[in-house]
């Protein structure tokens, strides 16, 4: 699927709040497209668990739910991006999520010459804490599993690789509440700045994971499609 003539490096940001179901689409999202998926929140839990420097600084703020100094955030992208898997794009999940890490992101894409699409996934607040204080993930893979919505056939248990499952220290309620109001505050600004540039695509996020993907998978091809058009047209 998508697929057109246009070489140019291609990355679509998921955006959304909390819970959105980012994670679980860009898994599926990155297979389709075969780009790899960069989730800033993962890298951060992965230099957590090994307990680097970055990891330590990282979970000052994330178990309290606030967000990761810019600076730092944007020098690690940087070096995600500059490595051979991202050359033909990438899936981002969880990045940008402030204006200073949006503008710097659009600066590497302008230096790369790179199209950008930005899928909104939007679903209400009430459902985005019943789908965090219900997620469990896998501690070695980071699949991501809901115990009413999409639960492991075992409890506890990762149905693709047999690790551990786990429940994310923010994902406390009073941390979900806090990290709404960050998205809020931080993030939402976002979605205005992606329309204005033409770039963003609404999509209904409370409805069955598989419908989320088959209307993001159309999404991504109609905007393919209106580029390609557009760049001939030009
Ligand atoms: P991050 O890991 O990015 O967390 P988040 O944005 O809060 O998003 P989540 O991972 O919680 O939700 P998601 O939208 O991916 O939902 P998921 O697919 O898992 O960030 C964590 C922290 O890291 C931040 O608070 C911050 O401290 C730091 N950080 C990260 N990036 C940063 C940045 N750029 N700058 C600064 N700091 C940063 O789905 C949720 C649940 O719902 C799952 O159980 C899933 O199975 C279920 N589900 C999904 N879709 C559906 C559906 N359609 N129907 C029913 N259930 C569904």
């Amino acid at each position: 699927m998508a697929t057109t003539t246009d070489e140019r490096p291609l990355f679509i940001v998921l955006l959304g709040p909390p819970g959105a179901g980012k994670g679980t689409q860009a898994k599926r999202l990155a297979e389709a497209l075969g780009l790899p998926h960069i989730s800033t929140g993962d890298i951060f839990r992965e230099h957590l668990k090994k307990q680097t420097p970055l990891g330590r600084l990282a979970q000052q703020y994330m178990d309290r739910g606030a967000l990761v100094p810019d600076e730092v955030t944007i020098e690690m992208v940087r070096e995600r991006l500059s490595r051979d898997d991202a050359r033909r794009g990438a899936i981002l999940d969880g990045f940008p999520r402030t204006l200073a890490q949006a503008e710097a992101f659009a600066a590497m894409l302008a230096e790369r010459g790179a199209r950008l699409i930005v899928p909104y996934i939007r679903v209400p607040e009430e459902v985005l804490v019943e789908r965090l204080s219900g997620r469990w993930i896998c501690r070695a893979h980071g699949h991501i599993f809901h115990e009413k919505y999409n639960p492991p056939k075992q409890p506890g248990v990762c149905d693709y690789d047999g690790s551990e499952l786990y429940q994310r220290e923010d994902d406390k309620p009073e941390t979900i509440q806090h990290r709404i109001r960050v998205y809020e505050e931080e993030t939402a600004p976002l979605i205005e700045y992606y329309r204005n540039q033409g770039v963003l695509v609404e999509i209904d996020g409370n409805r069955p994971m598989d419908e989320v993907t088959w209307a993001l998978i159309d999404a991504v091809q109609d905007a393919l499609n209106q580029k390609s058009t557009a760049s001939e047209d030009a």
